[in-house]
């Protein structure tokens, strides 16, 4: 079960670079080829499939704006119109199918559904690479594992308690099972919010107490973005449990996270980490985090890939025991079928 018209990251913008080669990668079952013109570095994007005999135009070349496949050398435009065949006076009338694609916040992104619908508004905004007061390092690994899977796993941080006791549980000194958040549905994002209370600064070594702010949106179709930051003890009480506003913390650090369905059975994972405050040591502490992340996104990858095994030999039809903790997944769930289901029936009247 996939959406089809919204924006997925393909990736990192860095991992397309002008004057390379043309990148191909598969989205929700598509093979999708990303290159970036020679003269002006602008993104194309066009399915990796070459009409003549289905070779990758992603192991093709860059030719000005304009992809050549390297199997027999037909050449396509970036409006997709076939522009040259050797041996052949007049290109032959055909084209291949051109996504709508855009830049942003370090991302690039993908509309998969009917390009006439393409809405750059539905783009949510994240933080960028390129940024040098909020500073952020980024990796990508994928899962053997379907999305649904990672989105249940984002929407409920409970498990960072248990799967990352060691990296994350101790980095943000807060304990994750302990508190519940405060979950609110947009259209087509939930927001989670929560405060933890009399927390360990993180690193949990100094004795230190702080009050911890954490709020994040999961946006369709996978769209993670999250802001914490630490305040003085007593903030929580003094702000009535709300956002805190207008009050500096002591660090803040700022996440961007995307699933991106590859098919169902796999799935790509692009994410970045940032550490913001006043010391230079904590520009230092960057790198230093986005080891730990690295190693807690491995921990969950380790169970995540673990359930879906157990999952892939249970039948459907064998129940699931509800938690509390699962409203987020749920409401998460809930709200891609809807779409889901949207999208179908105004496909199916001709909308
Ligand atoms: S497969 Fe591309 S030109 Fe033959
Ligand atoms: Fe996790």
């Amino acid at each position: 079960m996939f959406l089809r018209n919204c924006w997925y990251v393909f990736g990192w913008s860095r991992d397309v670079v002008a004057g390379g080669k043309p990148v191909g990668r598969v989205i929700i079952g598509q093979p999708i080829a990303v290159w970036r013109s020679d003269a002006d570095g602008r993104l194309h994007a066009a399915e990796d499939r070459c009409p003549h005999r289905h070779a990758p135009l992603s192991a093709g070349q860059v030719e000005g704006e304009a992809i050549r496949c390297l199997y027999h050398g037909m050449k396509f435009g970036t409006d997709g119109r076939c522009l040259h065949v050797p041996l052949l006076e007049t290109a032959p009338d055909i084209s291949i199918r051109i996504y709508p694609v855009v830049e942003k916040d370090s991302w690039i992104w993908i509309w998969t559904g009917d390009a006439d619908k393409a809405d750059e508004s539905l783009i949510p905004d994240a933080f960028g690479l390129d940024n040098p007061d909020e500073p952020m390092q980024a990796n990508s690994i994928e899962y053997d594992a379907n999305y649904q899977l990672i989105h249940d796993n984002l929407c409920d941080l409970s498990h960072v308690d248990f799967v990352h006791e060691s990296t994350l549980r101790l980095a943000s000194g807060a304990w994750w099972a302990q508190s519940k958040p405060r979950i609110t549905t947009r259209d087509r994002a939930i927001r989670f919010e929560r405060w933890f209370v009399n927390a360990d600064l993180p690193g949990g070594q100094s004795g230190e107490k702080v009050d911890t702010w954490i709020a994040y949106d999961f946006v369709v179709p996978g769209i993670f973005i999250m802001r914490g930051a630490r305040y003085p003890e007593g903030t929580a009480a003094r702000c009535g449990m709300q956002e805190p506003v207008g009050i500096e913390p002591h660090t803040r650090n700022i996440e961007q996270q995307a699933v991106t369905p590859i098919d169902e059975a796999r799935t790509a994972y692009h994410f970045a980490t940032g550490l913001i405050g006043n010391t230079p040591e904590l520009t230092q502490k960057l790198a230093q985090r986005m080891g730990v992340v690295i190693a807690a996104f491995a921990e969950d990858r380790t169970m995540i890939e673990a359930q879906q095994r157990i999952w892939n030999r249970t039948d459907p039809s064998v129940e699931k025991y509800f938690l509390p903790q699962d409203k987020g997944p749920h409401l998460m769930r809930k709200l891609m079928e809807r779409l889901v289901r949207e999208e179908r029936e105004a496909a199916s009247q001709g909308a």
